[in-house]
């Protein structure tokens, strides 16, 4: 027999090849699908291991890296029916979410957030083209400064976080999450926050809470069947809550964008990332106008995630950094004494002397690494089969990177859960360690776009914060400082948000005070 007229010999060299390779190619997968799933706790039918999670008394991060000291550094569990793996070690994360990125760099796609309307979300997105595109218009207004010239943004916004600090020092959590919101918001709409009430940033708010929400409707991945019922239908309450979080998701998605759009056509919008896309967008795309829709619809819904991922997030570690130094008083000092030397009282810290400020930057790591806020990052999906370390990982498997574990070792991190900036100074414990950026904000292609612009964020805020004011625990009754109670993290959402404690924040000085007021008379932007 010979193939497309080839003499004999080839066609049996092409058989015996092909033969080999797809021979190659089957006993492959017959044996990766003969090995064994990776360890784990046993496995009951339905729940999983769920209960045994849920009653340890510890958190879900916590009881994973428990089991971590039995089964390894990558867990096999069962979450009411859906697979996954816990990566308790930077070495196994690193192996798979950053050297195997092809295959774990989706995510998976619940019902809920799907039905409630966020299947546009960056976050959210499965691998592929669309992603892509996000992440390249975040690549290009968040990986540096200079596109947006964003410092300066977050330097003067920091000057309005310290008068309102002066003025309504009991409202520190709510300066705190004005602080990133407002910056994000002039980053890129050139919306200016005027108030604590300001409506965009209230949808922002309620809008990353709902998604939160949205994602612990696990019971419609196992039942969704449950979708087809009508509404009257006694549990499903969802379809209400679905058909809201549509309405929030859509107004997220368009109302501050068509906004800045009336705007720039009456010509007072501010420089913002909107303007600078919609510029070079019109520039680009003159005599094609499905080209310049298609373009617009993806940014306007880079747009929003910025808003919805940023905002909660930058916010919790700035109240991390509060709570740090009201447990560890001495960081505070120590941090001030190096401000006061290098920069002096006449002025404030600006991001100039942020190489000079060795202490401040320490301090600014370990906030990063202490109590860490995303203790699993953000789950991952696998999309083939995969074998790793003699052990089968299945297509599907959910894939948490133990954020917490990581940052807790003690073998890496001595006493890990004390707040010790001095490890990262040189001839400190950690010096040569991993550093909290390389885990806290995720890996490979879904890494985190907005971590550059929170380091610098982080700077402004601790340097300027604790060059201006002491912050000490409040006195109750009889002039005793009052406890800083020790739950104080949510540990039931996927960001560890922090309550406020009971303090004060006195200007250092009446100069302090007055250099304040000076910086903050220029306004935001
Ligand atoms: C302290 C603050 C922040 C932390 C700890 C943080 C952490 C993370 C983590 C762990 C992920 C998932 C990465 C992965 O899957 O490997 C993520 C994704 C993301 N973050 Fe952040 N983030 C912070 C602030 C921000 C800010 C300010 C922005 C604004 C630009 C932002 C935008 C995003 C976006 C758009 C994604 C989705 C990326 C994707 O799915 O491809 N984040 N972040």
């Amino acid at each position: 027999m010979s193939i497309f007229g080839l003499p004999p010999l080839y066609t049996t060299l092409i058989c015996a090849t092909t033969s080999i390779v797809l021979l190659t190619f089957w006993n492959r997968r017959r044996q990766k699908s003969k090995l064994p799933l990776p360890p784990g706790p046993k496995r009951f039918p339905f729940v999983g291991n769920l209960i045994q999670a849920a009653t340890s008394g510890l958190s879900m991060w916590q009881t994973a890296s428990e089991w971590g000291k039995t089964y390894g550094d990558a867990i096999y569990l069962d979450i009411v029916g859906f697979p996954a793996l816990v990566l308790n070690s930077q070495d196994v994360a690193v192996d798979l979410l950053a050297k195997r990125s092809s295959d774990y760099s989706s995510r998976p796609r619940f019902v809920m957030p799907v039905l409630a309307g966020w299947e546009w979300a960056t976050a959210t997105l499965p691998y592929g083209a669309k992603l892509k595109k996000h992440r390249a218009i975040l690549q290009k207004y968040f990986l540096s400064p200079d596109v947006l010239n964003y410092t300066d943004v977050q330097q003067r916004n920091c000057y309005m976080f310290l008068q309102g600090l002066l003025d309504n020092p009991e409202k520190y959590d709510k300066h705190a999450h004005r602080l990133p919101v407002s910056i994000l918001m002039m980053n890129v709409y050139g919306h200016e926050v005027e108030t604590d009430d300001d409506p965009f940033v209230r949808l922002g708010e309620e809008s990353g809470r709902a998604l939160i929400d949205h994602i612990s409707y696990i019971f419609l991945d196992l039942l969704p069947w449950m979708q087809s019922l009508p509404e009257w239908f006694p549990g499903t309450n969802f379809m209400k809550i679905a058909r809201e979080g549509r309405v929030l998701s859509s107004r997220l998605r368009h109302e501050l964008y068509t906004l800045t759009k009336k705007k720039i056509r009456d010509g007072t919008a501010k420089e913002s990332m909107t303007t600078k896309f919609l510029g070079d967008a019109a520039a680009n795309n003159t005599s094609n106008l499905a080209s310049y829709e298609a373009e617009e619809e993806e940014f306007a819904d880079v747009a929003a995630m910025v808003y919805l991922a940023g905002g909660d997030t930058t916010s919790t570690a700035i109240m991390n950094l509060i709570l740090a130094v009201l447990k560890f008083p001495e960081t505070m000092y120590r941090a001030q004494e190096e401000i006061d030397r290098v920069v002096g009282s006449d002025r404030l810290p600006t991001f100039e002397d942020r190489d000079n400020l060795p202490y401040v930057n320490a301090l600014c790591t370990e906030i990063l690494r202490w109590e860490v806020l995303g203790p699993f990052a953000l789950p991952r999906c696998t999309t083939q089969d995969d074998e790793y370390r003699g052990y089968r990982i299945p297509a599907g498997t959910l894939v948490l990177p133990n954020v917490w574990a990581i940052a807790n070792n003690p073998d890496v991190y001595p006493d890990p859960s004390a707040f010790q900036p001095e490890r990262w100074l040189p001839g400190g414990a950690n010096v040569e360690s991993i550093r909290p950026m390389d885990y806290i904000f995720g890996y490979g292609r879904r890494i985190c776009p907005g971590r550059v612009w929170v380091e610098h964020l982080l700077f402004i805020t601790a340097a300027s914060l604790l060059a201006t004011f002491n912050i000490d625990r409040a006195l109750d009754v009889n002039g005793e400082p009052i406890p800083i109670p020790n739950v104080v993290h949510d540990e039931t959402s996927f960001i560890r948000f922090v309550s406020p404690s009971a303090c004060t924040f006195k200007p250092r000085s009446e100069k302090a005070a007055r250099l304040i007021r000076e910086a903050a008379s220029i306004g935001p932007a």
